[in-house]
């Protein structure tokens, strides 16, 4: 079978994994996936850096318009993150009848529905794995895993800048300030960290759970968003002294009247599982009718961890390229066109 072409936009730390991990495991991947998946086009900032990394190995541009009209490309990768230029590219990229895998979860919260709705229209499949709680498998779990369940609500771990923020306060004793500078240098904080302690990060990834889970349209403005920034050393110590932990949690519950769709510190008895969660790490708590709890753990953010995740959504359109349309539906957002109109 033919190869699924790659183009890549952005070869930075995600898209740096996605490279590094497609050399070092592209036989099983290939195996697993029934053909092989190659980038064949990368469009970067940088030229010189990005050769010094991929060699002859791949197409480079600083043009990324080029790499999403061309015709030879099948598939095309969004890793640059922000929702201007994104956006444009991910629509262009549709039009063109490409499949898209993004790892953009702001760009998805705030314009998922238009692009979902360009993407069923012209067939194709977008997808966003890494878009939420990095390299946990989330994203399928709830399409696929949990297919047989009413999700009932889903509590999560989703942001790893401020849980290890909150982390490094409590067992470290540092400062908020201190715990950022922190989070910043290690890589897990977005290019405006505002995002990550005011709960909007959390907030963009608890949207598309809510989405998925549940069937409704992305509803990002909906939801009720509060960070970590007001809280201070004492704040910690004293529910410590309590018998608990502070987290920041997002939310999502299906209710008789609606669904509540909530991001904000939360105090969790200390001997729960979600109140164990450290440093940067990620989990998230989904209740099904049928299945009853279950809890997903892994790397929320990182190199490796969300390449894996890129990789996964990969695999399956290489699976899923000569399906019919209908059968990619559910690699959509809101399939469920009954629960549409739920009010949040
Ligand atoms: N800033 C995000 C976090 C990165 O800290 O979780 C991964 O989405």
């Amino acid at each position: 079978m033919k190869p699924l072409k790659v183009g890549l936009l952005g070869l930075g730390v995600v898209g740096g994994g996605v490279w590094n991990v497609l050399s070092r495991n592209g036989g099983e991947i290939a195996r697993r996936a029934g053909r092989s998946i190659e980038v064949s086009r990368i469009a970067v900032r940088d030229m010189a850096r990005a050769r010094s990394k991929v060699g002859d190995a791949a197409a480079i541009t600083t043009d990324p318009f080029e790499v999403v009209r061309d015709p030879e490309i099948d598939i095309v990768v969004e890793l640059i993150g922000g929702y201007t230029l994104a956006l444009e590219l991910v629509r262009e990229a549709i039009a063109q009848g490409k499949h898209v895998v993004t790892a953009n979860k702001a760009l998805l919260a705030c314009h998922g529905n238009e692009l979902f709705a360009a993407a069923r229209e012209k067939g194709v499949m977008l997808v966003y794995e890494a878009a939420v709680a990095g390299g946990i498998p989330i994203i399928k779990a709830l399409r696929e895993g949990l297919s047989a369940n009413r999700i009932n609500w889903l509590a999560g771990i989703i942001n790893g800048t401020t849980n290890f923020i909150l982390s490094e306060m409590r067992s470290r004793g540092l400062s908020f300030e201190a715990a950022l500078a922190d989070a910043q240098r290690l890589g897990y904080a977005e290019a405006d960290p505002t995002f990550d302690i005011e709960g909007v990060d959390a907030a963009h990834k608890l949207t598309l759970l809510a989405s998925m889970a549940f069937g409704v349209p992305v509803q990002f403005d909906r939801a009720h968003v509060e960070g970590i920034s007001k809280l201070a050393q004492e704040d910690i110590v004293h529910a410590e002294n309590l018998g608990y932990r502070i987290k920041l949690l997002g939310i999502t519950k299906l209710r008789p009247d609606g669904i509540e769709l909530r991001v904000h510190p939360t105090l969790i008895p200390e001997g729960r599982l979600l109140a164990n969660v450290e440093g940067a790490m990620n989990a998230v708590l989904v209740h099904g009718d049928a299945v009853g709890p279950t809890l997903y753990y892994g790397q929320g953010a990182g190199e490796e961890p969300t390449a894996s995740a890129v990789i996964a959504d990969l695999v399956d359109v290489a699976r899923l390229q000569g399906a019919a349309p209908e059968q990619r539906v559910p690699y959509l957002a809101f399939q469920h066109d009954a629960m549409a109109d739920t009010p949040i």
